[in-house]
């Protein structure tokens, strides 16, 4: 019988963070291992991300680490481990959760040795952890987007003891390199190089969600990539809330252009994507680094969140609509066939019909490939919550289903000059309607269906796109 005050004895911890996380992932080991001998089966987890790229990678930590303590992924949620990675940058992404754990709840009371952890940016809101403690009995394990590295503890603290535990910490300034990782495609992979946010736009929960803004060394960047490469990677994403920022708060600064020219020097790796990038901190220098890449990707997801210069300041964006324009002259100067794809947000409080019609003149303008838009949803706590004019629901309602058809218009406008060209294209997976075809992906993130068996996935290959569909393209290997 392993007991909590025995693995937490001091003389025991080790030094180090990472060498203390190996150990609680041994100790997990160890209590996971006495459970399947009692239960004569294996334990089962099951990770759900609601978030963003960013979420999607944290959740692979966690699957990592779950994998090396001996749980098996389970194909739904009827598990003996079931985490909630959450988002709360919109309102709905919140009741989402909320709605989905009285469904995990009916499922704990037929499995009593399921546990329930919940994890992510949503967890760092105060008000919401006050709700699981209130509302949510059931739930075993809380912890926040700080402490993600400790999830090897916090599940052997779960795993000894019968009452919920909470840990959220308000902030750090610790980034714990080298825990276990486990990747969904074997062929491609994000990674972070920073954490955080400094912006503080208006509306925006991140920065008090994901703390400040952090840059990973370069050094352990380009040796995560090359570790990747090693194991089949061939295609990286680069995440941060605000890569055009990267490595200005390091001891020795580097600009978010150097560091691609340093990962593009990697030998095996063949395509770079990134995201985000905001305008205000986009620079030639980055422009002229894209134009001579042979390796980053002709896809710029460049949000603009509102065509009027008035609504960008009251969001805090600090660029105005002409700043933004002439940031897509420059990128399209130097990389025609660039795709540039944004963020829209509707009815920002005190947004006009002019400022609307504003914003649909940045998208005459621009001819976005696709653009996501969203309705402007009120954070507790952000600057913009406390606004006055906040926007009645039918004159949002209205002003972005005009905006959605005119972006959807143009991005399929877009989309059908591609139809006969030959792309490079990775192949992602096997079609999930028709098993004869496989779908990949091209340069511009846009995505093709065609003929092909699984030997294909996470090569990258040479497709002709016969026909457009509207939002993908269906095509014949070349
Ligand atoms: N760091 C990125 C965005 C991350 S959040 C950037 O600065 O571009 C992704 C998108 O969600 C944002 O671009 C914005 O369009 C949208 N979003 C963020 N907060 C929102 C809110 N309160 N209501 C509606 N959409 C929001
Ligand atoms: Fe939010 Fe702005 Fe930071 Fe993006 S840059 S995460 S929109 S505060
Ligand atoms: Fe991403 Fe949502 Fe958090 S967008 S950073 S998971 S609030």
């Amino acid at each position: 019988m392993i007991r909590l005050e025995d693995v937490f004895a001091e003389n025991k911890l080790p030094e180090t963070e990472v060498d203390r996380q190996y150990y609680f992932i041994q100790v997990a080991k160890d209590i996971v291992a006495e459970k399947e001998t009692e239960l004569g089966r294996k334990l089962t987890f099951c990770v759900n991300t609601f978030g963003c790229q960013m979420n999607a990678r944290d959740s692979e930590k966690l699957v990592g680490i779950l994998e090396q303590i001996g749980y098996v992924e389970a194909e739904s949620e009827d598990a003996d481990f079931v985490i909630y990675n959450t988002c709360t940058v919109r309102e709905n992404a919140n009741n989402k959760v909320y709605g989905r754990l009285g469904y995990l709840h009916n499922k704990k009371k037929k499995n009593p040795h399921m546990m329930i952890g919940l994890c992510g940016c949503m967890m760092q809101e105060k008000h919401v952890v006050e709700t699981i403690r209130k509302k949510y009995l059931f739930v075993d394990l809380v912890f926040g987007t700080h402490n993600i590295y400790k999830f090897a503890e916090l599940l052997v603290r779960a795993l000894l003891s019968e009452s919920m535990i909470v840990d959220i910490w308000e902030d750090t300034d610790q980034i714990v390199e080298d825990l276990p990782v486990e990747r969904k495609f074997h062929f491609k992979s994000g990674v972070n190089i920073m954490f955080g946010c400094n912006n503080f736009c208006s509306y925006c929960i991140v920065p008090y969600v994901r703390g400040r803004e952090r840059s990973r060394h370069p050094r352990d960047i380009i040796r995560e990539i090359q570790r990747l490469v090693a194991d089949g990677v061939v295609e990286i994403m680069l995440l941060g809330q605000n890569v055009n920022s990267y490595g200005k708060n390091l001891d020795e600064p580097i600009t978010f252009a150097r560091l691609l020219e340093e990962i593009e020097k990697i030998p095996g790796l063949q395509r770079i994507r990134f995201m985000t990038s905001h305008p205000k901190d986009l620079s030639d220098e980055l422009i002229e680094v894209l134009a001579k890449s042979k390796k980053i990707c002709n896809h710029f997801h460049l949000p603009l969140q509102s065509g009027s210069s008035r609504v960008l300041q009251k969001m805090n964006r600090r660029y105005t609509k002409e700043d933004y324009l002439l940031l897509v002259e420059k990128i399209r100067a130097k990389v025609p066939d660039m795709a540039i794809t944004t963020d829209i947000i509707v009815g920002f409080p005190g947004e006009t019909e002019e400022d609307f019609l504003e914003t649909l003149d940045v998208v005459e303008k621009v001819r976005f490939d696709s653009a996501f838009t969203f309705i402007y949803s009120k954070r507790t706590g952000t600057p913009a919550a406390v606004m006055e004019e906040q926007v009645p629901d039918d004159v949002v309602k209205d002003r972005f289903d005009r905006l959605l058809a005119r972006v959807q218009e143009i991005s399929q406008e877009k989309a059908a000059m591609l139809t006969g060209e030959v792309v490079s294209v990775l192949v992602e997976e096997q079609n999930g309607q028709d098993n004869t075809l496989v779908t990949g992906r091209l340069g511009n993130n846009a995505v093709v269906h065609f003929p092909g068996d699984v030997s294909l996935i996470g090569q990258i290959i040479s497709v002709r796109l016969t026909e457009c569909k509207g939002f993908y393209y269906i095509g014949e290997q070349v």
